[in-house]
């Protein structure tokens, strides 16, 4: 049967790096409080780059590992909570920045459960034929809408700027996206947002909106804490059963970089060996929002740690709230 595989990844982050010392001499905070809530060291923030920018440097890094020319793209997939302009997105901008007029581009707006349901559609689209290859986009600018004062320091500790791009192939192999699995739950819309510009109020955007903090990302940290720590595993047994998979045969979990803390306590309670089989890297990137997962593959399989035949499982949970998970064979 026809199946959808991670043909590459590709990935950038901006060079300026922003450590915990930093923030300490922005806001209210300390390096122990950061590494001991959440895992970060440092994050790397935009200094002038937009979002494609970030975006085309993956891109071009992921086209060149699958040895494809832009031109044989046949649909782009954009996810990200900050495009360059609010309309149109990222994915009708990137055909600009590539070079390719008229390639099909379809824009994602799931927060940190971005990448799963760009591989939920593109599994879609490769296994009914309608496309032969996806350019799956992942790129975040997060630093620009977060509060650096002690106000806002719950949240603005916690998020990095970051991009990659997966080539996704058709194969006849056994290998691939086995199973994908999402959610979705608006109910929790408040409980981490971005609220401004908003038809639920007009006008649409003032000065008065941005001054009350509606541009900023907020979050109500616990909630946020108890809902992933009990989604993530329920969403990967899912998964595990809709591909017909044991729990012993996956080599390495990668899931959403969202806080060291959330990533522990779903190994725990996956019962996983945490370190071995569980992948983070949220030390060095903090949480990249719809860019972690796949920053964290191709950090994975640099590191050796992804090989070809090994059993993958990806989760995700984010605002929305917004959840999901994949299984594949690598
Ligand atoms: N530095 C120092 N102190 C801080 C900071 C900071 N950056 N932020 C909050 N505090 C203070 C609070 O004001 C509070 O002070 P108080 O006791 O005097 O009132 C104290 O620290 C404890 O605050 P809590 O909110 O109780 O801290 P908690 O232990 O719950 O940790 C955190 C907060 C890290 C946000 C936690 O709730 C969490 O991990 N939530 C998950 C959120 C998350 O990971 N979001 C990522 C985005 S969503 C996603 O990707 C899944």
């Amino acid at each position: 049967m026809r199946k959808a595989y991670i043909d590459a990844i590709g990935m950038y982050v901006p060079e300026n790096v922003v450590t915990n010392q930093d923030l300490e001499k922005l806001m209210d905070t300390s390096d122990d409080w950061i590494r001991e809530r959440s895992g970060i060291q440092e994050r790397h923030h935009v200094d002038g780059e937009c979002t494609t920018d970030l975006a085309l440097k993956a891109s071009e890094e992921a086209l060149e590992k699958a040895g494809m020319q832009a031109e044989e793209v046949e649909h782009i997939i954009f996810s990200t909570m900050a495009s360059d302009y609010f309309a149109p997105g990222g994915g009708p901008m990137m055909t600009r920045r590539l070079g390719i007029p008229g390639t099909p581009a379809l824009d994602i707006r799931m927060a940190c459960s971005g990448f799963l349901y760009g591989l939920s559609v593109s599994k879609a689209f490769i296994e009914s034929g309608a496309y032969n290859n996806i350019l799956l986009i992942t790129s975040e600018v997060q630093s620009v809408a977060l509060d650096f004062t002690t106000a806002g320091r719950d949240t603005a500790v916690l998020f990095g700027d970051g991009a990659a791009a997966t080539v996704i192939k058709a194969t006849d192999e056994d290998r691939g996206l086995l199973s994908v699995k999402t959610h979705s739950d608006g109910r929790y819309a408040e409980d981490l947002m971005l609220r401004t510009p908003s038809t639920l109020d007009n006008p649409f955007l003032t000065k008065e909106l941005l001054d009350k903090g509606y541009g900023n990302v907020v979050m109500n940290g616990r909630t946020v804490f108890k809902h992933a720590v009990t989604k993530f595993p329920q969403v990967i047994a899912e998964a595990l059963e809709a591909a017909g998979v044991e729990k012993s045969e996956v080599k390495l979990v990668v899931p959403h970089q969202a806080n060291l803390r959330i990533t522990e306590a779903v190994a725990n309670r996956l019962d996983l060996e945490m370190h071995s089989v569980v992948y983070s890297n949220i030390h060095k990137y903090g949480n990249t929002t719809s860019a972690s997962i796949p920053i964290a593959l191709f950090e994975a399989m640099q590191e050796g740690k992804i090989n070809r035949g090994d059993t993958i499982v990806v989760a995700s949970f984010g605002a929305g709230f917004t959840w999901g998970a994949s299984v594949m064979r690598w």
